[in-house]
């Protein structure tokens, strides 16, 4: 469906029940880089996976690609579907995204879900690395500068035996256009540290990384746990910087297991499917 946020509209998908748990997508990719755990996710929450401004089917506007910008998005989405309190998730500069909104709107906050991302702001070699690839796609090199940083979100593993899966990231992030590709890097290497507000946060929080994650390896994963107070770690095996897309199986169990630990339905609504059959009393 589409969801107006101000100026723009965002395409969302919205679906199941339970606590609402919105998740976002990382770069240069689309909401449809959680399609691989959204059944499973679907049974214990209601998922909400908006495609951010500039990716997938949402509107793709000259400007406002900040990560504050991203992050009002979210929020402007949320009053729009009724959501006072939500599980906020995010992969990698979906990560980034979701620390801004804590760190604005901490209230609205039912829990943290991390996933291949960091706190920190970035390095000075990493500002470097961002504003030579924006040259690059300004200069008329986008599609080649896309397939270059796409191959280094799979692991060792997928490339070798999953190619497919990098040929879906491909496709995904195809028609991200070269203003919402430059503008989101320089929103990254813009960004806020967002470290200092770690201590702070006072509800639960997943952390989740690829074991064979180049981008955001999984010590800095560790240490991003170990920062929050509520946190608990899961390292995926034989993944990369895509989780949810190279291992669905067990990124999905790791969500299922932290929304049924700290969000159970109300009872209520764990009903047996089928009426227990009456037991008959025995014959004297
Ligand atoms: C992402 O996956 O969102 C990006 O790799 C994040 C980044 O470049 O910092």
């Amino acid at each position: 469906m589409r969801v107006e946020v101000g100026e723009i509209a965002l395409e969302v998908e919205d679906h199941g029940e339970g606590v609402p748990v919105v998740l976002l997508h990382g770069f240069p990719l689309s909401s449809a880089m959680w399609t691989g755990v959204r059944t499973a996710v679907e049974q214990v929450a209601r998922l909400v996976t908006p495609d951010l401004r500039g990716f997938g089917g949402s509107d793709k506007p000259a400007s406002g690609y900040t990560m504050e910008a991203l992050a009002d998005d979210v929020v402007r989405l949320a009053d729009r579907i009724g959501l006072a309190r939500f599980v906020l998730g995010g992969h990698s500069m979906g990560g980034y995204v979701a620390l801004r909104v804590a760190a604005a709107h901490p209230e609205r906050l039912a829990g943290l879900i991390l996933v291949d991302t960091r706190a920190e702001a970035d390095a000075p070699e990493a500002r470097a690395r961002r504003a030579a690839a924006i040259a690059r796609i300004e200069g008329g090199e986008a599609a080649a500068w896309r397939d270059e940083f796409v191959a280094n979100l799979v692991g060792a593993t997928t490339r070798a035996r999953a190619p497919r899966l990098l040929a879906e990231l491909r496709a995904d992030a195809a028609d991200v256009p070269a203003h919402a590709l430059a503008g989101c890097l320089a929103g990254m290497r813009d960004r806020a540290d967002s470290t200092a507000l770690l201590a702070g946060l006072a509800v639960p929080a997943l952390v989740i990384a690829g074991e064979e994650d180049a981008i955001t390896p999984p010590a800095s994963a560790r240490a991003l746990a170990a920062a929050i107070p509520k946190a608990e770690l899961v390292l995926i095996p034989q993944a990369g910087h895509t989780p949810s897309v190279e291992r669905p199986i067990p990124t999905a169990e790791a969500l299922m297991a932290f929304l049924r630990d700290h969000f159970p339905p109300p009872a209520a609504a764990i009903r047996p499917r089928l009426r227990p059959r009456e037991i008959e009393p025995e014959e004297p």
